[in-house]
């Protein structure tokens, strides 16, 4: 299956990604890296796997739409089946949500629906919870709200600052991640309502 990840930072969980296809624990391959951002390290990483690397500049489209459509028109291009967010801070427009309906997946730093949007572990952390994590969900046209494919729980020490949860909240994420995606190749993710269901073998 061909794989299209957007990603604007780092890029840790599509290197995750990458390695898991490189291991064969994922049977796709990630045909483009995508990123909002020119200076994105993810983009980086795609050139240095052989990865066709694009990048296209928010700031020369006036909308949101227009932006987005020219994106789902290089995903089509590619034939891409599955479209992988990783640390993509845009908010997808309900016509890319549209195209690629159940087939667009993103990865958020704590356990939805607690702390959506930016900064889930800063939050999660400001609010003084006790466990946190992250969870692997498909996209809909709100804010990290559409059903959740796998979660996982990362516990919450005293001493905790933002990069020391935010490291072991990576450490999952990059196991889960690949997994949710492998599931979604072999067809085994059924969307009833909200919930999600991971069929038998
Ligand atoms: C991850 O923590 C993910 O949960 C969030 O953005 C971060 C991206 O990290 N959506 P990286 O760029 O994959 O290292």
């Amino acid at each position: 299956m061909r794989l299209a990840v957007l990603a604007s930072g780092n890029g840790s969980n599509l290197q995750a990604i990458i390695d898991a296809a490189n291991r064969e624990e994922i049977s796709g391959s990630v045909a483009v890296v995508f990123s909002d951002k020119e200076e994105s390290f993810a983009l980086e990483r795609a050139r240095r796997h052989g990865i066709e690397a694009l990048f296209l500049n928010p700031g020369h489209y006036s909308h949101r739409e227009a932006y987005d459509s020219d994106v789902v028109y290089l995903l089509r291009e590619r034939e891409i089946e599955l479209v992988i967010l990783a640390g993509f801070m845009r908010l997808l427009s309900p016509h890319f949500v549209e195209q690629y309906r159940g087939r667009i997946m993103n990865i958020h730093p704590a356990l939805l629906p607690s702390f959506p949007g930016v900064d889930g572990v800063k939050q999660a952390l400001r609010y003084g919870v006790k466990v946190s994590g992250c969870t692997v969900h498909f996209v809909d046209e709100g804010l990290d709200t559409g059903p959740i494919i796998l979660q996982e729980a990362v516990k919450v020490y005293d001493n905790d600052t933002e990069e020391s949860l935010q490291e072991r909240i990576h450490e999952v994420e990059h196991r889960l991640y690949p997994r949710a995606v492998q599931l979604f190749i072999e067809g085994r993710l059924r969307v009833e309502e909200r919930r999600c269901f991971i069929d038998e073998e």
